[in-house]
């Protein structure tokens, strides 16, 4: 699908987001092994989310759906799994086939679990070394570095593991393993990546600790049904928000936004960049933080983006790379090699399509140096079949002088179906 895009005179009004995408995730797999049925309401209809769904059910976990956006899982406790019918398919989604792996290997049945063409160019030997040393046997493509991975579940033993890279669907996958492991796993994140198992499993009474940067988790404790309400997405937010800020002349008001502190760092970034974001009614809502941003255009400043703060916006990058072309100054973004092996290589689809508009950024090994402020051109673009691209390359165009053209633009259905159109509603086109 091509999707065109003009400039608005202001975006300004009042919306709420999507559900969390992560915690979603993690709500529909602890739901199926927790004992009991539990709610989950402001549950996205995301292609991702749905990949979730449809697995767990295949698993032999009833899932009803209430409404378009309740679900009410029934839970059967940790050995309630079922052999599937066929192998499972997560689509596009990273987080289902990893978390699931983990999940998986503590299962006394074999599973194949598979994805569409850019999730079987992902990295998995990450996933599948620890787990194997847990004592599942794995296989994957190629020699075991890609799915689909065949996955014979067993008692599993605990390990000690320091993460190679700070990635949070590794770290979960571990800790889910480490729920059916015979003793105590530990799993040590050197970098802080985002913690949502972590609260949902403590939440749900595991025998979890986190001391600093080391966790720890005792397996064979069952999990207690609950409720949720998912707050709404701060990484589908991140696109209005930059749209506000960038758009002279807007205000926009975002209710019952995550604020999780390891899903932040694009609000201090933008704060340090000079933003005008301001928060109001911080709460707390089953063990996450949420609250209500309202955000004003402003002028921005160049800054160096690296170190430890890039797994906190590690999926914000690509729109931030959108706010430096904006951005007074020379913005350097270093350290963020992942992005490299996300949905897709990020860091080459964002320079060259926003170099299509007129941006003056090039590519580094691991990040890109932005020259800014330069004006934007509408220009023909494409998403790399990536969500993340397209949604960042429709904020570019939300500030291109003249029409921009996203081509697969139908992409943004994995994260936030009725992008476009919750952004009309926002978007004053005179
Ligand atoms: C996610 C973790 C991150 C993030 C992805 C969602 C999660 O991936 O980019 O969109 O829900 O755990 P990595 O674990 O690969 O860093």
């Amino acid at each position: 699908m091509d999707k065109i895009i003009h400039r608005p005179r202001t975006i300004s009004g009042r919306v709420n987001m999507p559900g969390d995408k992560s915690i979603a995730h993690r709500a529909v797999m602890l739901g199926g092994i927790s004992r009991g049925q539990g709610l989950i309401n402001n549950f996205p209809a995301s292609a991702d989310c749905l990949s979730t769904v449809a697995c767990l059910a295949s698993l032999g976990v009833r899932i009803d759906r209430i409404d378009g956006t309740t679900l009410r899982i029934h839970g059967g406790g940790l050995r309630s799994l079922k052999p599937p019918p066929a192998p499972l398919n997560a689509g596009n989604s990273g987080t289902t086939l990893r978390l699931l792996s983990g999940l998986l290997a503590g299962q006394t049945f074999a599973v194949t679990l598979t994805g569409d063409d850019s999730l079987r160019r992902r990295p998995m030997r990450r996933i599948i070394e620890p787990l194997r040393a847990m004592g599942a046997e794995i296989s994957g493509s190629d020699g075991g570095r890609f799915a689909p991975l065949h996955i014979q579940g067993g008692r599993l033993r605990p390990i000690d593991h320091t993460l190679p890279v700070a990635s949070a669907q590794l770290k979960s996958a571990l800790l889910l393993a480490g729920l059916y492991a015979d003793g105590r796993t530990t799993v040590r994140s050197p970098v802080p990546c985002r913690d949502h198992t972590e609260r949902m499993l403590i939440h749900r009474g595991a025998d979890l600790n986190v001391s600093g940067d080391v966790i720890t988790i005792e397996g064979g404790g069952e999990l207690a049904a609950d409720d949720i309400a998912v707050p709404g997405d701060l990484s589908s937010a991140a696109y209005f928000i930059m749209a506000a800020i960038l758009v002279l002349g807007s205000r926009l008001r975002i209710d019952g936004v995550g604020l999780n502190p390891t899903r932040t760092g694009l609000l201090k970034v933008l704060d340090d960049m000079g933003a005008e974001i301001s928060l109001s009614g911080e709460r707390l809502v089953c063990n996450e933080p949420v609250a209500d941003l309202s955000v004003r255009s402003s002028e921005l400043s160049a800054i160096e983006i690296s170190g430890p703060i890039i797994p906190s916006l590690i999926d914000e990058l690509p729109v931030l790379a959108v706010a430096a072309t904006q951005a007074r100054g020379t913005t350097v973004v270093r350290n963020a090699a992942e992005l490299r092996v996300k949905e897709s290589d990020r860091i080459a689809a964002m320079a060259g399509e926003l170099q299509k508009m007129g941006a003056r950024i090039e590519v580094t090994g691991d990040g890109w140096i932005i020259e800014g402020p330069t004006p934007l051109s509408g220009a023909l673009v494409d998403s790399h079949g990536d969500h993340r691209v397209a949604m960042a390359l429709t904020v570019a165009a939300l500030v291109a002088e003249g029409e921009t053209c996203i081509r697969n633009a139908e992409s943004v259905e994995v994260s936030f179906p009725g992008f476009w159109e919750l952004l009309n509603t926002v978007g004053r086109f005179s």
